[in-house]
């Protein structure tokens, strides 16, 4: 079976970015270089009460001796941002999976639209980064609140003073929110367009890139969401170590299935992003429908958190 390595990071710097967002600066404490990762890729946390959480990379990817990512407390979140918040404090070391990347950039573009929402500000930085650094033709939206609430603001407003970036703040006025079609365009040839943010800010930005072509537009959304697919089939599951049969209909996801069979099943993203809810199956085929996983990871894994199956029945090594 594939092994799940974890990598240890050490909390080296930690900078307030907005009243409720703090970014921190991870750094191997063996003074060793860290994994390499691309501009969308993020890491998944193991806290010390056994939950997993997913965070953006936002720092530069060129640099191998630290990561930074950002943190925003969610006061009436289900608790995961206040853990991990409270949990990096300047010296300690915590534990995660390698960099993955659900969300790249799209490699033969000539041209990048970058929108972010709130905190799904943080893989558009990486983005900035390696953008700027590579000299490539991009744009950022960056849609807020209230100023004070734009984490890395200072980067942002010298995007903006150099015409690569505007800052659309919308007093928390649905009728001030911006207009996605007119900040999207038309489907330019070799234009590559992305957003990262809260749900409403991802469904009018699908609606404003309905006629465009799909391999062209990219999203990675923060909220969990139903993976459920017109043509889903019931699907019957057998538990290899015990023999147990689970049978999940349509409209139930298999994590669903088995966490009411009583396994307890890792997860953070919840919608096949991070990796975290991975299991190995020993029969069937998976529909995987992940963005988290290689492809020789899904000869043995899936997620099962978003995936289902192409056969009516799948056995799990559990
Ligand atoms: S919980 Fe993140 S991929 Fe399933």
């Amino acid at each position: 079976m594939l092994s799940r390595p974890e990598i240890l990071l050490q909390v080296a710097e930690i900078k307030a970015l907005t009243p409720r967002v703090a970014a921190y600066r991870l750094v191997s404490p063996h003074g060793e270089r860290l994994p390499a990762w691309n501009a969308g890729a993020h890491l998944n946390f193991r806290l010390p009460s056994g939950r997993t959480r997913c965070y953006s990379l936002c720092g530069d990817p060129a640099n191998k001796a630290e990561y930074w990512v950002a943190v925003q407390r969610e006061e009436n979140g289900e608790g995961g941002s206040l853990e991990a918040a409270d949990t990096f404090a300047r010296g300690v070391v915590v534990r995660a999976d390698p960099p993955r990347n659900g969300f790249p950039l799209g490699g033969e573009a000539r041209h990048h639209v970058l929108i972010a929402g709130g905190i799904g500000i943080t893989p558009i930085i990486a983005m900035i980064h390696h953008l700027r650094r590579t000299r490539a033709s991009y744009f950022v939206h960056v849609c807020a609140r209230s100023l004070k609430e734009v984490a890395f603001r200072d980067l942002i407003q010298a995007e903006a003073a150099v015409g690569r970036a505007a800052l659309h703040l919308d007093g928390n006025d649905p009728a001030r929110r911006p207009d996605l079609p007119a900040l999207v365009g038309a489907p330019a040839e070799g234009t590559h367009v992305y957003a990262c943010g809260p749900a409403s800010l991802l469904k009018a930005f699908a609606r404003a890139t309905e006629s465009w072509p799909q391999e062209r537009v990219h999203v990675e959304s923060f909220a969990p969401e139903s993976r459920q697919t017109e043509g889903d089939q019931p699907l019957d599951v057998t538990i290899a170590s015990t023999g147990k049969a689970i049978h999940v209909p349509v409209g139930t996801t298999l994590l669903a299935a088995l966490k009411a069979a009583g396994h307890d099943i890792a997860t953070s993203c919840r919608q096949g992003i991070c990796g975290s809810c991975m299991v190995p199956y020993l029969d069937g085929e998976p529909d995987h429908r992940d963005q988290a996983l290689s492809d020789d990871e899904r000869r043995e894994f899936l997620t099962v958190c978003c995936s289902r199956a192409l056969t009516p029945s799948l056995t799990l090594d559990l």
